[in-house]
C-alpha cells in the first residue's frame, strides 16, 4: 500500500507539471483527492489493513495528500498568472489599428434638391417661412381669391378634415400667413409638403411637396419675377438655361404664368426627356393679385409683389432622371442608396 501511495503521488505530480489550465488542475484535485479519488479510495481501504500498519500508511497517506494539495495551490497560482496575462495580451487593444467602417447613411434625393434649391434663394437674400399641412378652408382657398365654386375646393379634389379644415393642397396659404404677420418688404420661401385627392399613379401622389415663393415690396414689376425665376433656373439647371414664360391662370395671381426651361438634357433640341419639345415646364407664377394683398392687410396701392410656386418631387425627379414618382415615397433602401 505504501508503494501504491508512492506511485499515485508521482502520477499526481506528472499530471500536475503537464496541466495546461487551471481546469486541468481542477480535474486532477478530483481524480486524486475527491470523494471518488485514488488516494482517497486507499485511505478508505485502511480498515483491511493490520492495526500496525494503519496509522504508518495513515500517516503517509496524509503527507501525500498535503503534498498533492500544496503542489495545486502552488501551480494554481502560477496559472493564474499565466492566464490573466495572456488575457491582457488578447484583449489589448492596438489604438492604431483603423475603426471598423460604420455606414453613414445619407439624405433623400427630395432634400438634396430641396437643399440645392433654398441654397440658391438663400444666397438672393429670401427667408424661409413655414406654415401648417392642417389648414383651413379660408387660407387655402378663401383668401387666396378662389372662389367657392373653385373646382380645386370639390371633395374629389381636396382632403377635408371638417367643413373649415383640410389637408393643404398648395403651399400658397404659407402666403397668406406670412403676409398676414409680417410688414412688407417681404421675402420668403415656402417649402412643404401638400396633399390631394388623387390616384396614384407615375406622375401622381396624393401627397406630394411644393416650394413656394413670394416678394412683396413697392415698385415690383414682372421684370424682377422673371428675372428671379431666371437666375433661378440657370443656377439649378446650368447657366445655358433658357426660361420661357407662358400665360396661364391662378387665382392668386394677376397676371399669371407658367415658366418652362430649355431642357438641361437635349439643350432645347428635342429629347425624350422633354418629350421632344425642348422645354420642360417647372413652375407657376404670376403677380400677387389686389385682392389677396387686401385681404391679407397690405394696401395694394401701396405694395405689390410676385409669387411662385413649384413641384419639388417633379424638379427632383428631372433632376435624377426618376421616371416614377412613386420610388419616391416607398423608401426601399435599394433605391434611395442610388443617391
Ligand atoms: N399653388 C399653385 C399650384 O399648386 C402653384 C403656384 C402658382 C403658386 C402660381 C404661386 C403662384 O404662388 O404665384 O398649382
Amino acid at each position: 500500500m505504501k508503494e501504491k501511495l508512492q506511485v499515485l503521488l508521482q502520477d499526481a505530480k506528472t499530471e500536475i507539471s503537464a496541466a495546461k489550465a487551471l481546469k486541468d488542475l481542477e480535474d486532477i484535485r478530483i481524480k486524486f483527492l475527491g470523494k471518488k479519488g485514488e488516494v482517497t479510495s486507499v485511505l478508505k481501504n485502511m480498515k483491511d489493513l493490520s492495526a500496525e500498519e494503519r496509522p504508518l500508511i495513515g500517516k503517509i497517506a496524509n503527507e501525500i495528500r498535503e503534498e498533492i494539495e500544496n503542489l495545486l495551490d502552488a501551480v494554481k497560482e502560477d496559472k493564474k498568472k499565466l492566464e490573466i496575462e495572456d488575457r491582457l495580451e488578447k484583449e489589448s487593444i492596438d489604438v492604431t489599428m483603423p475603426s471598423k467602417q460604420t455606414s453613414r447613411g445619407h439624405k433623400h434625393p427630395i432634400n438634396v434638391a430641396l437643399d440645392e434649391i433654398i441654397e440658391i434663394f438663400l444666397g438672393m437674400g429670401f427667408k424661409i417661412a413655414e406654415g401648417p399641412e392642417v389648414e383651413t378652408v379660408y387660407h387655402n382657398f378663401d383668401a387666396l381669391n378662389a372662389p367657392v365654386d373653385h373646382p380645386s375646393r370639390s371633395l374629389s379634389d381636396t382632403f377635408y378634415i371638417t367643413e373649415d379644415l383640410i389637408l393643404r393642397t398648395q403651399t400658397s396659404p404659407i402666403q397668406v400667413r406670412t403676409m398676414m404677420n409680417q410688414k412688407p418688404p417681404i421675402k420668403i420661401i415656402a417649402p412643404g409638403r401638400c396633399f390631394r385627392n388623387d390616384e396614384i399613379d407615375a406622375t401622381h401622389s396624393p401627397m406630394f411637396h411644393q416650394i413656394e415663393g413670394l416678394v412683396i415690396d413697392k415698385d415690383i414689376t414682372m421684370a424682377d419675377l422673371k428675372g428671379t425665376l431666371d437666375m433661378f433656373a440657370k443656377r439649378l439647371f446650368g447657366s445655358q438655361t433658357k426660361t420661357k414664360f407662358r400665360p396661364h391662370y391662378f387665382p392668386f395671381t394677376e397676371p399669371s404664368g407658367e415658366v418652362d426651361v430649355s431642357c438641361f438634357k437635349c439643350g432645347g433640341e428635342g429629347c425624350r426627356f422633354c418629350k421632344g419639345s425642348g422645354w420642360i415646364e417647372i413652375l407657376g407664377c404670376g403677380m400677387v393679385h389686389p385682392n389677396v394683398l387686401r385681404e391679407c392687410g397690405i394696401d395694394p396701392d401701396v405694395y405689390n409683389g410676385f409669387a411662385f410656386g413649384m413641384g419639388l418631387d417633379r424638379i427632383t425627379m428631372l433632376k435624377y432622371e426618376i421616371d416614377d414618382i412613386r420610388v419616391l415615397f416607398e423608401n426601399d433602401v435599394r433605391f434611395i442608396k442610388q443617391f
